[in-house]
């Protein structure tokens, strides 16, 4: 079975918590997307020669998820080059036999417009960045200008700029437990499965 579940929003939404959850449930592989630009950013040097060279080892850093990572991402992400380097690895795992889950910020709109079913999980900024501080710690009020600094790089880019795609199921986490917003997930995704039987 080719299936695809597009999970697309702003940083520290709660994307991969209900990527990783929603393929446990189905079966499917899982793509954090933003990894593969974190370790382009990590890498240094020529960022276009470092995501045409990408390898899995390059996923593996440890220091792929600081704050530091992620700007250097947002920043190569808006090199069309670099994003054009990564489109047909990401495009493969998606409609690879028995179904896929992706994470990041155009794979709705980009990578798998054909995405059986795509999401959009958002939340407030103060609620994002409270979130990604109880991961990384630190002075709170700099991952909240971080987190901002990021999304509007990341909206404000020419090329696949994050955005809902038209046809994107919304799951805003602003006032949510994480596990009504899984469990919504998932409704959706089984509600489309039976639909296509
Ligand atoms: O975990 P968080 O939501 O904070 O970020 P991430 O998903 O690891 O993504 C890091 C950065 O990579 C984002 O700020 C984007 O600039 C970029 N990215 C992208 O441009 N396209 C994707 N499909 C995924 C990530």
């Amino acid at each position: 079975m080719i299936f695809t579940v597009a999970i697309d929003g702003p940083a520290a939404a709660g994307k991969g918590t209900i990527g990783r959850a929603v393929a446990a449930r189905f079966g499917f592989a899982h793509l954090d997307t933003g990894l593969l630009y974190r370790a382009v950013g990590a890498k240094g040097g020529d960022p276009v020669a470092a995501a045409e060279g990408l390898v899995p080892a390059d996923l593996e850093r440890w220091d792929l998820r600081s704050l530091e990572a992620g700007q250097a991402a947002s920043k190569v992400a808006a090199i069309p080059a670099v994003r054009a380097a990564l489109v047909a690895f990401q495009q493969r795992f998606a409609r690879a036999e028995g179904g896929a889950v992706l994470d990041g910020r155009d794979i709705g709109t980009v990578i798998c417009p054909a995405a059986e079913v795509k999401l959009y999980v958002t939340a407030s900024p103060e609620v994002r960045a409270h979130r990604r501080w109880l991961e990384v710690g630190g002075d709170e009020a700099r991952v909240l200008a971080e987190v901002l600094e990021r999304d509007a790089r990341d909206m404000g880019r020419a090329d696949a700029p994050l955005r809902a795609a038209e046809d994107a199921v919304l799951i805003d986490t602003s006032a949510m437990p994480v596990d009504e917003a899984v469990a919504r997930a998932i409704s959706v995704v089984a509600e489309r499965m039976e639909g296509l039987r």
